[in-house]
């Protein structure tokens, strides 16, 4: 679906605390399940870690054509399998979670974009209205691009008996309104919302001038088998 011009600190920074827990658990190997540019797969890889990516329509070095669905990998043959901001793109999440687990031998990190826990503050409820508001326009163009996944959503995704560690890290920053134009060119192209969508729009930019929006955050799941 193309990078989002969101390439903000922001997002290198939680990719980064994603990868540095990761690494963290000391595996001798990680299957990166939409492993996109192939990041993770990489830092892996540099630190003597054996590590694969998938991607739907492969990638770079590393990162093999297949779908999430239908893993290329025997029965706990990975230590641990990773989904990083992969659950809101999946058509079939279940399906998607329980062949994870079926190829994990020690468990599977998780992590989905997040504004915030529990009861959300202003900022983090105008980033999720600006996320819910682009990812309508996603849709409408025909891209599979489900709203996030809470933490409720996922657990129940999860295999019975896994044992989970939740952790939250927020996003650093406010949304510029620059940056809201850019993300909605690249999810509109050339789509027109509606007139109810542009009222909505309006409020959200004239809080993003006011420095208002809360950047997104990232929800990060440990899973490990009993
Ligand atoms: C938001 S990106 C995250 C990329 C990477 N994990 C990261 O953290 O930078 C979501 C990725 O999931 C991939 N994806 C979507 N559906 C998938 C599927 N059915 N199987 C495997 N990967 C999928 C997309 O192609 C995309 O690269």
């Amino acid at each position: 679906m193309g990078a989002s011009p969101l390439s903000t600190t922001n997002t290198d920074a939680l990719r980064r605390a994603f990868i540095e827990r990761v690494l963290a658990c000391r595996p001798t190997s990680v299957l990166d399940v939409g492993a996109g540019a192939g990041t993770l797969v990489q830092a892996c890889r540099a630190a003597g870690i054996r590590a694969l990516g998938i991607e739907p329509a492969g990638g770079g070095e590393g990162v093999l054509r297949a779908d999430a669905t239908h893993l290329p990998a025997g029965d706990e043959s990975w230590d641990w399998v990773t989904l990083r901001h992969v659950p809101h793109h999946l058509r079939r999440p279940a399906e998607a979670f329980a062949e994870a687990w079926r190829v994990a031998r020690v468990g599977l990190w998780i992590a989905e974009p997040c504004f915030g826990r529990g009861s959300l503050s202003e900022g983090e409820r105008l980033g999720l209205a600006a996320d819910r508001w682009l990812k309508r326009l996603d849709r409408r163009r025909g891209v599979f691009h489900a709203d996030i996944l809470g933490s409720a959503e996922l657990a129940a995704l999860l295999p019975p008996g896994a044992r989970v560690r939740e952790e939250f890290i927020p996003g650093s920053g406010r949304w510029t309104a620059a940056e809201l134009a850019a993300e909605r060119e690249h999810s509109a192209r050339g789509l027109t919302p509606f007139a109810e969508e542009e009222s909505e729009w309006k409020l959200l930019v004239s809080a993003a001038e006011q420095g208002r929006v809360a950047r997104v955050g990232s929800l990060l799941l440990e899973v490990r088998r009993e």
